[in-house]
Order: structure tokens, then sequence, then C-alpha cells
């Protein structure tokens, strides 16, 4: 799976500060699909903004149940806290994440708490499965918007340990991985809504830019800004001048260093973020992805850019093209963890028999990715994981199945590589707690190696 948004068109940020006046049941009923099917399975949040209810709904109702199932995500972990003392027992989980949208309402948005609660046992009362609890959510909330009024409870809301905001098992898992300070750290993003970058099609183009877009610009060369709303209608998109990529993902595509002419291979290449650098560098790509539909979102970000690229729809494991590159970047598909400050769902979604599976699947694509790498020539291996077994597992790993292959250390700031996140061979694993203060990147692993001349 990949939860990125680069280079799509489209909403940047949510509305969670959108008046709901005029926004009633319909955006919550849109908003529970969301929730649910953001909860249950990986890419089900963005399966469910294609589909009834959410795509039926008017464009601003579309934005407040995205901003209240994405606000309910971010702060699931203490929602279930402050609801934990109100129920005896578990309700259904279609009951639990009615409940849910309503205290996060309550707590974390600026609906009137009347509406928050009446939408929510209105919703309840729409399905018949959530019918006959329609008294219980009720009470449960009715007994939240006290708590809200209540200075010391509302409190308790706001001063949580960073680590309440985590599934359990993935905090253990970072802290295991990185320590206690980094996973707090981690967890302390999970609540904040990210500013968004830009990368750019002409990197001389970046003083002008970040004037038109209020941006900063950013050490690798992205831009950041805090601008919110469509970003179809920000100055430079409609002239294909940038594309949206958090500045953590285009480091990987940098690494590479495609000088103009060199034939490049972007195996996992849709929506086609990394695709664009790679050709706006002057590289001769071809493009694999499994996925049809997500390459037609490339091939329709190479036109609105001015770029081309060659595009295979393949499995890229399987793929019986023969020829071989300069340069190979394999952005695996994985859980997504690190992508959690744009993409809270992949929190509560991932799983850990999806982790053992997307490893497999990682062994399997970097083979694939080896055979295509010309003696001399370079392989870049990302993924959007803070996972150690989708990252640096996977790079050790890979080196001791090929001797022909040896790393090549990414240096100190390297690609807007940001301070601390180096490995202590060379890799690169950011993490979103890192350069918190500036705004923070997503989380990613990334390693290059390079295919020895004669072996
Ligand atoms: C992390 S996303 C790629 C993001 C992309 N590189 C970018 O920068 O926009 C992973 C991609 O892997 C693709 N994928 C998953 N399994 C694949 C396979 N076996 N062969 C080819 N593509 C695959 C998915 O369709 C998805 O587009």
């Amino acid at each position: 799976m990949c939860v990125e948004v680069q280079g799509s068109p489209g909403a940047a940020g949510s509305a969670a500060s959108d008046s709901v006046h005029s926004t009633g049941q319909a955006s919550r009923i849109a908003a529970l699909d969301l929730l649910q099917a953001g909860i249950e399975r990986r890419g089900g949040f963005d399966e469910a903004l294609g589909r009834a209810p959410f795509n039926r709904l008017p464009v601003r109702e579309r934005a407040f149940a995205r901003a209240l199932a994405s606000t309910t995500l971010r702060r699931l972990g203490v929602i279930d806290r402050l609801l934990a003392p109100k129920l005896q027992r578990t309700p259904p989980m279609l009951v639990m994440n009615l409940l849910r949208l309503g205290v996060a309402q309550l707590f974390y948005m600026d609906t009137p708490a009347h509406a928050a609660v009446s939408t929510i046992v209105e919703a309840a009362q729409a399905q018949r499965d959530s019918r006959p609890f329609k008294g219980l959510i009720n009470a449960v909330l009715r007994g939240s918007e006290r708590d809200r009024a209540d200075p010391a409870k509302a409190q308790a809301s706001s001063h949580v340990s960073p680590q309440t905001y985590a599934p359990e098992w993935l905090f253990n898992r970072w802290r295991a991985a990185f320590g206690e300070a980094a996973a707090m750290a981690i967890a302390a993003r999970i609540p904040d809504e990210p500013s968004t970058d830009l990368s750019l099609r002409d990197p001389a183009d970046a003083p002008e830019l970040a004037l038109a877009l209020d941006a900063e610009i950013l050490a690798g060369g992205s831009l950041r800004t805090q601008r919110r709303g469509d970003v179809t209608e920000w100055p430079g998109f409609e002239g294909g001048r940038w594309w949206v990529q958090d500045a953590a993902a285009a480091i990987p595509a940098r690494l590479l260093d495609v000088q103009p002419g060199e034939r490049v291979l972007d195996i996992c290449a849709a929506p086609g973020g990394k695709t664009l650098q790679l050709a706006a560098a002057g590289g001769v790509v071809t493009a694999v992805d499994r996925s049809a539909s997500r390459l037609s979102r490339l091939t329709e970000n190479l036109q609105r850019m001015g770029l081309s690229a060659e595009v295979a729809t393949a499995d890229a494991a399987d793929w019986s093209d023969d020829r071989l590159f300069d340069a190979v970047l394999l952005d695996a598909p994985c859980t997504a963890t690190g992508t959690f400050r744009r993409h809270p769902d992949v929190l509560w979604a991932a799983k850990a028999t999806d982790l053992a599976k997307l490893a497999a699947l990682q062994v399997r694509l970097l083979e694939s990715a080896a055979r295509r790498v010309r003696p001399g020539g370079r392989l870049v291996y990302c993924v959007c994981s803070l996972e150690p077994e989708e990252g640096e597992a996977q790079m050790r790993a890979f080196l001791d199945r090929h001797p022909a292959f040896s790393l090549v250390r990414i240096a100190d700031g390297e690609g807007g590589a940001p301070p601390r996140s180096l490995t202590f061979d060379g890799a690169l694993r950011i993490h979103p707690g890192l350069e918190a203060p500036a705004g923070g990147m997503d989380g990613f692993f990334a390693a290059r190696f390079v295919r020895s001349e004669s072996i």
C-alpha cells in the first residue's frame, strides 16, 4: 500500500476549524464510514473517500466529514481513554465509532455541544444496528459534554503522555527500535496536522514560488507552506511548476543524483512523486507499478508538469523486461507507519501480520530491482515505514545476499537529510520526531547501494 498524496490535486490539510452549522447527520455518517474503513484495513480510508456516502456529499460537507474522521484518528488513543470510564463493557464497533466521533467533536473541534451530541444520536437512529444503542450513546455523550465543561476533566483531554496517542503495540516497537525519548518524540507528533511541502520542477524557481506561496525553502530545496485549502488554486499549480510531496519523501530520489540522459528505473512508482523528480533531473525514466489506476494518476501528473516517462503496468517482482539501468529506485510498498501525520489511519490499520507479508514482498522486489542495475550502477531502496523489518533489516539482508552490491554512505545533510538522521552505517532513518520545532517530516528509511563493475 502507499498512502502518499504526492502530485495529486486536491485539498491540502483539512478543515477542522470549518464551521459546522450547515452540516448535519449525512456528514457524520460519511465520517463514520471513513473512520470504520480507516481502522479496519490498510488503504480503507482512501477507498472510502472515493465512494458513497462520502463522495455524494456537497463539497463543504466533505471537508467537514474528512476533518472529523481525521481528528478522531489523530486523537483516538486519548478519546478511548476518555470514554473508558463511561462504558461498563466495550460496545459493538459501530457504536464505539459513533461515540468516538461525538467525543472528537466535543473536545477537539469547534462543533457546538448540542450539535455534536444530537447529530451523532440521529446518525445512530438512522442505522438499524446502532438504533438499539441510541440511549447509551446519548447518555455517554451528555456525560462527555459535562466533562468538557469541567476544567479539570477538560485539561485531562489535552495534557496526556504522548504515548497515549499511539497504538500500544506500535509505541512499544518504536521504543525498542529507537529508544524511549525518540518514541515519545514520534508519538507527540500524532495529533498535529502537518504543513504542506512542495517539490519544484525547476529548483531555480524556489525564491519566486516561496514568495507567491508564503513558503520557506527547506534544506533539500522543497518548499514548506502553512497554506490550507485547494492546492489546485495555488500559484504555479496550473503551470505545472510544483507538486505536493513531503520533504522526507523527496530525499530518496535525490540520493540517486541522476544526471541528464541517464537511464533510470522507478519501481513501485505510482502516483509518481519520485518519478517527477527523476524526470525533472533529466533522467530517461521508466516507471513501473502494478496498479493501473494509480499509474493513470502518475501519467496525469507527468502531463501537468510537462515531463515524460515510459510507463509500465506490471508486478515488478515478475516483470519480464531485461534491460539494465544506470540508476534504480525502489520505493517499496510498506506499512506506511511513517506517514501518520498526513494519514493518521495508518496507525490503526497496521497489523503485525501485514508487516510480515510486506517484508516478504519487499525482499522479492529488492531482488528484482538488483537484477536491473548495470555494473557500476546505483540502487536506492526506501520505505515510508518506521518499522526496522522494512528498513534496516532489509538493507542488511540484501547486502548479505548480494556481494556484488555495497552500501554507499549518505553524507550529512545530503539531499536535505535532517541532522541526526543517519544510521551508523550511513543509511537514512528519518522519524517524525526529528526537526519537530521546524515542522517535522514524515518517517522514512533509505539506503543507497552501488553494484560493482566486475561482478
Ligand atoms: C510507496 S507507494 C509508491 C509511491 C511512489 N513511489 C511515489 O513516490 O509517488 C508503493 C507502490 O507500490 C505499488 N506496488 C505494490 N506492490 C507492487 C508490485 N508487486 N509490483 C509493482 N508495484 C507494486 C503500489 O501500487 C504503490 O503504488
